[in-house]
């Protein structure tokens, strides 16, 4: 039996560009060996910093310092020393959207962060709701110790934060003084329209934390991602690193091969995970349009599907997966763990046969889990 996995948010490997990290990697070692000997320290390699702040400063459109940047063992590690040093009592609240990256939940509440998610729309955190919760906190004496958001191509719902509505968000963040911590983890994924700025170059404000990552459009194995932050944010984060800085060999082939050309593998890797994307969204409407409603998103690698309130969601996991069939279900993402009528498809690392072979497989199995066949009496993501 074939197996369809759209369980996990890998991205493609068929277009890892191997031969041109070979010629990085080789050319790494000849110029940099002699730095192996060494511990690269907190900041981290200082080329992959010059790299990561070239590629921020082209797509965001304002100047970062390298000296800003701290290269991380993947951005999980930037995501978790926030929370970290952010947290003064076990119990702190922090906020988030209502669905969220499962990685950043299990570290929040796993270093004793409470979180409160804030629903959502198909443009991401609602600021209605944020406005009326951050001042019910302060009301209470509890406001946050920081916001953590994904504005752009959401894990797991693929919604982008319009400029307007980020605006909003900064304004809230500074009215109450707190840290806003965006997770662009996907940023470099982007298949159409325009790219909308990120936070972090809206506003210069220090309460700005900005999270990067190499995973989703290089390959999670190079374990590299980062944190830029200006003072003194920078150091009260970094500080709480104590493990001598991240693998210094994968941060000089990785920056050799950014040196060798900073978008090059966007642009073979992107149009191929936007095919998939669009594979998806054409299996969908062809066999499931009457009954469920979906993200079509810009960029990063995950749909985002909306059942009718009469699907068994723990029968269709059975179901889907007894016919090969894997996927992420909603109540993993939910910050309080929540059954809510979705699923997540992740679609980066599933070759195009697959796809096309797969959905029909899951409009099967959520057919066989309705307790109707009445179409969808929603129009709506959320
Ligand atoms: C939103 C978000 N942040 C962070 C991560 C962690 O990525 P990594 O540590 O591989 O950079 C992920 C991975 O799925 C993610 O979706």
């Amino acid at each position: 039996m074939p197996i369809y996995d759209f369980a996990v948010g890998q991205t493609n490997p068929e277009t890892f560009p191997v031969e041109a990290f070979k010629d990085a990697a080789l050319q790494a070692i000849d110029a940099e060996h002699e730095n192996f000997n060494q511990y690269p320290g907190a900041k981290g390699h200082e080329g992959l910093r010059i790299a990561m702040a070239l590629r921020e400063s082209t797509r965001e459109g304002i100047d970062v310092d390298p000296e800003e940047i701290a290269i991380m063992n993947g951005s999980m590690q930037a995501v978790t020393l926030v929370g970290q040093a952010l947290m003064e009592n076990k119990g702190d609240i922090v906020i988030t959207e209502e669905f969220t990256y499962v990685g950043t939940i299990n570290a929040y509440k796993g270093i004793g962060l409470k979180l409160l998610g804030i629903p959502m729309d198909e443009h991401g955190m609602r600021m209605d709701v944020l406005s009326e919760q951050l001042k019910r906190l302060e009301d209470l004496g509890t406001l946050p110790k920081f916001i953590y958001a994904l504005t752009t191509y959401q894990n797991p719902t693929g919604t982008c934060m319009p400029l307007a509505r980020k605006a909003q968000l900064i304004t809230l963040a500074a009215k109450y003084n707190l840290p806003l911590v965006e997770d662009n983890c996907y940023g470099d994924v982007h298949f159409e329209g325009e790219k909308i700025p990120s936070m972090f170059a809206m506003d210069d404000s220090p309460n700005q934390i900005y999270i990067g990552s190499l995973s989703k459009i290089l390959a999670p194995g190079v374990r590299l991602g980062y944190l830029l932050a200006k003072e003194p944010m920078y150091s009260k984060i970094v500080s709480q690193r104590f493990d001598a800085g991240s693998n210094y060999f994968a941060a000089a082939v990785v920056a050799q091969f950014y040196k060798n050309g900073i978008w090059e593998h966007c642009e073979t890797a992107n149009p191929v995970l936007k095919n998939k994307r669009d594979l998806v969204d054409t299996g969908l409407r062809k066999y499931l349009d009457d009954i469920c409603v979906w993200s079509l998103p810009v960029g990063g690698l995950f749909m985002w599907l909306r059942m009718p309130d009469d699907v068994d969601m723990q029968k269709l996991a059975l179901t889907a997966n007894a016919k090969g069939f894997y996927y992420a279900d909603g109540a993993v993402f939910h910050v309080d763990n929540e059954d809510r009528p979705y699923i997540r498809l992740a679609f980066g690392h599933v070759p195009d046969e697959l796809i096309k072979a797969g959905i029909p497989v899951l409009a099967e199995a959520i057919k066989e889990c309705r307790t109707s066949n009445a179409a969808r009496d929603f129009d709506t993501l959320f």
